[in-house]
């Protein structure tokens, strides 16, 4: 019997591109440990603390990246940052938390809250 190798190369392709797909799932299934907790606490300074609902904006904006490009994903980083002047005072807050809400809102879609109070509760 003769076998073609060209006839054998899309398998051969095929179940490369399965291997691979299995590869990429552990990632993607990331453990709710790696993900951080489904709310957390910023120190929000006099103005009172704010709780931020991390998985529904984990699940919202897709991309960890988007505030994790800024601080790592580490509980305290932005305090240590501010605290050794990595990130300015307020500077989470305006550049990424309120330029999103804003921006957001003037494209008339759902965005979280823009008023001090609608953050910051003492
Ligand atoms: C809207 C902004 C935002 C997005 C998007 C976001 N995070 Fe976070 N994440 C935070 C903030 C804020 C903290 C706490 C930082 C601090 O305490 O200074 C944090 C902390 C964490 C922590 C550390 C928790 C701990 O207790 O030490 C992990 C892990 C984490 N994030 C994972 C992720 C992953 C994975 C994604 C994407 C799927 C993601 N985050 C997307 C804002 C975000
Ligand atoms: C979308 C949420 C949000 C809104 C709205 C918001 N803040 Fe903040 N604010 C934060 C976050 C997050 C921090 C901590 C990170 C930082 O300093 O950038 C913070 C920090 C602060 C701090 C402490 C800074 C420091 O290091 O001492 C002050 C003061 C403050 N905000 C005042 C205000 C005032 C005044 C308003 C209304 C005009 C306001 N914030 C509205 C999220 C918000
Ligand atoms: C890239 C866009 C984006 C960024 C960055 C972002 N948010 Fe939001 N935020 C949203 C969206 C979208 C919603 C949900 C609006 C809705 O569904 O009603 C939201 C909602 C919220 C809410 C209200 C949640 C509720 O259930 O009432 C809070 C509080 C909030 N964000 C705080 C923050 C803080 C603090 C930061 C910065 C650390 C931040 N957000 C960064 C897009 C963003």
């Amino acid at each position: 019997m003769k076998v073609h190798l060209n006839r054998l190369a899309p398998v051969a392709i095929t179940v490369l591109a399965l291997c691979l797909a299995l590869a990429v799932v552990p990632a993607q299934t990331a453990t709710s440990d790696q993900k951080g907790p489904e709310t957390l606490v910023i120190d929000g300074g006099r103005k009172g603390n704010i709780t931020l609902p991390h998985r529904e904006h984990q699940q919202n904006l897709k991309d960890c990246k988007i505030c994790h490009s800024i601080f790592p994903k580490k509980a305290g980083s932005i305090n240590a940052m501010k605290d050794d002047g990595a990130l300015k005072k307020k500077q989470v807050m305006n550049k990424l938390c309120l330029n999103c809400h804003r921006a957001l809102k003037k494209a008339g879609r759902d965005a979280g809250p823009i008023s001090c109070s609608g953050c910051h509760k003492k």
